[in-house]
């Protein structure tokens, strides 16, 4: 049976730089569900398909073929056969994803690919419902948080480090805004799972945060 390892949390919090170097760390693969979505929101916007267009969202998600695959250890992902990897980090297609992943077509189309990679491989997988829909029998779930000024900061200072100037502020209200689409949705909201172990990573440089989670890790192991 496969090891599991569940990671979730809001935008920000460091979830995919922690659940990438655990992976590799653990020999484990490392799944990013978030690029999954933007995936899916990628092709919608290329395609003008409106999230408001039920039915065209459906037909979207009965043809799109999503395929993960790794180069290097890193996941690409393919639409319809082309690696779109690239495009994914854009904040045109973060902000529709956070839209379109609330859409039904959408969480069921994603969600079954997610359990069918989870189901024969050890693998760390983050994302917003991970512990709580996608892997809720997963052997370890870490919620993984920060506080909004301290994951807004963090976003300034990476898209400034690629040389992209947005302030602060706007940075700020639109990690709240994302927060409260991920958080009030009607399926699978972002939300702590019950028996996940909350770290908040506010006053954390990612070795402490590392260090944490591969001390909890070796106790689920022991136990
Ligand atoms: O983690 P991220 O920013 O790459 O995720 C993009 C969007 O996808 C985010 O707004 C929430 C959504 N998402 C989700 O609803 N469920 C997941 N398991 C992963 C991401």
């Amino acid at each position: 049976m496969s090891f599991n390892i569940a990671i979730d949390g809001p935008a920000g919090a460091g979830k995919s730089t922690i659940a990438r170097s655990l992976a590799r760390s653990l020999g484990f693969i490392y799944v990013d569900t978030g690029a999954m979505y933007r995936a899916m929101a990628y092709y919608f916007l290329k395609n003008r398909i409106d999230p408001e267009n039920k039915s065209g969202i459906e037909d979207a998600c009965a043809d799109v073929d999503i395929t993960i695959t790794y180069e290097n250890g890193e996941q690409q992902v393919l639409l319809n056969g082309e690696n779109i990897t690239s495009q994914l980090r854009k904040e045109s297609v973060g902000n529709m994803a956070s839209v379109t992943s609330a859409l039904p077509a959408v969480r069921i189309k994603l969600t079954q690919l997610q359990k069918k990679l989870a189901a024969s491989t050890d693998v760390v997988m983050d994302g917003r419902d991970i512990g709580t829909a996608v892997l809720p029998d997963a052997q370890m779930k870490i919620y993984l948080t920060a506080g909004t000024a301290v994951r807004a900061k963090r976003r300034y200072e990476e898209l400034k480090a690629q040389g992209i100037d947005k302030s602060l502020e706007s940075i700020e209200k639109d990690i709240r805004n994302r927060d409260y689409r991920d958080m009030h949705r009607d399926i699978s909201p972002l939300c702590q799972a019950e028996d996940a172990v909350l770290v908040d990573t506010s006053d954390m440089d990612i070795e402490t945060v590392l260090n944490t989670i591969r001390r909890i890790y070796e106790e689920k192991k022991r136990s």
